[in-house]
């Protein structure tokens, strides 16, 4: 073995030893929030902060640096290799690690644990003032943050990379406000049809044990494996890699709802299915992870929307349905149950948004981020800026802050920037689904007689298995040969909802 062959095996071991931290810690998340007694937290908040320690400090420790260089000067890190791509994804990861303090790390850790239960109090008693402190804090501590990574244009720029790397907020508004100009005139033409959803169908009584058995059904039919993964109850639905042959996924169920727990796990599934088919063998390596979050959300997207809320999959999964929710589903057609899972109209609520309106939600918090962050925008101001650009995007008064700006999660856990990667994925969902249907020769076809492989198999060779080979926007422009764009996400929708609205 060449010196640096060896230097790059050296690498890869401790990256494996990194991952491997990592796995543990994904563990007892995912233990926290399924089957940990109330008893066992802060003995669990111990064991997570003793890794999270172990983690930094491995992950930044000067031998990696050493190595990188080393490997940088030579043959392996050509392009064109395979390691090539490790080599430039580690000392991206290496040097944002290094640059950041590790006391500015520790105090947005523990300015965001304690801003989480204020956020919930917030929330719950509509009370935006009690949690203005802490979000002012989590602003400026962003702000030192994307300061210590540095950036070229502005400082969201560094935030929104450790989400969507090599996407700047100047492409990201680029790609939002064509979306944008398309989409609002496009729900107006849908809103105003002369059909109306019957909706009422999927708000009967759907009992849990059956919805159940019937989202493990399909997740198992698109091609999530029960064997390397499990479906477990949390509060917030999510998908972990607990390591290699091992993702799972989690839902929540709501017996008066069917849409929550079925299209949520096979959402979940998505990103599972992403998970199960990265290569193993390039575990712990940047080529054994997922690409980006967008490209992650296409995933879970094109399995929840576009094939899970299409006619074809019904006209496969209808009559199993109806047998597994005989009192709800005995006497309804097929037509009015897709009918019923696509009901499109402007709401509060991004988590319950459908496919039209979704993006909008998107959007608006974008502008938002990018104004606070800017300081265009002072945080004390946020709730105003909210309602009246939520009027603008949806034709609603917000009536409080609870179904307004205080709504999400994201900002108390000191995640800014990470709610483009929603609207991207959407849109690399649709780029790549319309690829996938011309390659495929017709996926509709092919979801009415049962058959997911085709296109799962499709998504392993054009994307999982390259992880993160090539950054998100080059990845795009290979499989579909054009650069990302808002175009096949319209065309997809008005094709969709347009006669299924007697919209024209
Ligand atoms: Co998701």
């Amino acid at each position: 073995m060449s010196p640096k062959a060896e230097t790059y095996e050296k690498l890869t071991r401790e990256y494996r030893d990194i991952a491997t931290l990592g796995t543990c810690e994904a563990i007892l998340s995912w233990d926290e929030v399924t089957y940990m007694p109330e008893g066992g937290a802060e003995h669990r908040a111990n064991q997570k902060a003793l890794l999270a320690g172990m983690f930094h400090q491995k992950a930044t420790s000067p031998a990696i640096g050493n190595w990188l260089s080393e490997l940088e000067s030579s043959e392996l890190a050509k392009n064109g290799h395979p390691q090539a791509a490790n080599v430039r994804e580690l000392r991206r990861q290496y040097d944002k690690m290094v640059k950041l303090p590790e006391s500015l790390v520790t105090e947005i850790t523990r300015v965001t644990s304690l801003a989480h239960p204020i956020w919930v109090e917030a929330r719950k008693k509509n009370d935006f003032k009690s949690f203005l402190p802490s979000l002012e804090k989590i602003i400026e501590l962003c702000r030192q943050k994307a300061d210590a990574i540095g950036y070229k244009e502005q400082p969201y720029d560094a935030l929104l990379d450790d989400y969507e790397p090599n996407t700047t907020s100047a492409q990201v508004e680029r790609v939002f406000s064509a979306l944008r100009a398309d989409l609002v005139p496009v729900l107006e033409k849908i809103v105003g049809g002369t059909k109306k959803s019957p909706v009422e169908i999927v708000e009967r009584s759907y009992p849990q044990a059956a919805q159940q058995a019937f989202s493990e059904h399909a997740a198992a039919a698109i091609g999530y494996n029960f064997g390397t993964g499990r479906l477990d109850v949390t509060t917030h639905p999510f998908c972990t890699q607990i390591g290699p042959g091992d993702v799972r996924i989690t839902t929540r169920y709501n017996e008066k709802r069917f849409n929550d727990a079925f299209f949520g796990v096979l959402h979940e599934a998505g990103h599972g299915i992403y998970e199960q088919n990265l290569r193993r063998d390039e575990f712990g390596l940047p080529t054994g992870e997922a690409c980006s979050l967008g490209i992650h959300e296409s995933q879970s997207r094109m399995w929840e929307n576009f094939v899970g809320r299409s006619h074809a999959f019904w006209e496969h999964f209808f009559p199993a349905a109806q047998k597994h929710f005989p009192e709800a589903l005995g006497k309804v057609s097929v037509d009015d149950f897709h009918f019923a899972v696509n009901d499109v109209r402007p709401s509060f609520i991004r988590v319950e948004a459908d496919e039209v309106t979704y993006n909008l939600h998107i959007m608006l918090r974008f502008e938002m981020e990018l104004a606070l962050i800017r300081g265009d925008l002072q945080a004390k101001d946020a709730p105003a800026a909210w309602n009246e650009k939520f009027k603008n995007y949806f034709g609603l008064q917000v009536k409080n802050d609870a179904q307004g700006c205080l709504q999400d999660v994201h900002w108390s856990a000191g995640l800014f920037g990470y709610f483009p990667t929603y609207a991207l994925g959407n849109l690399f969902a649709a780029q790549f689904f319309a690829k996938a249907d011309t390659d495929l020769g017709g996926l509709h076809a092919q979801f009415r007689k049962g058959q997911f492989e085709p296109l799962r198999k499709w998504l392993t060779d054009k994307i999982h298995v390259h992880g993160r080979r090539y950054p998100a926007p080059e990845l795009v422009q290979q499989v579909t040969g054009k650069p990302l764009s808002a175009e096949p996400l319209i065309t997809y929708l008005k094709g969709k909802f347009y006669p299924l609205y007697g919209a024209k």
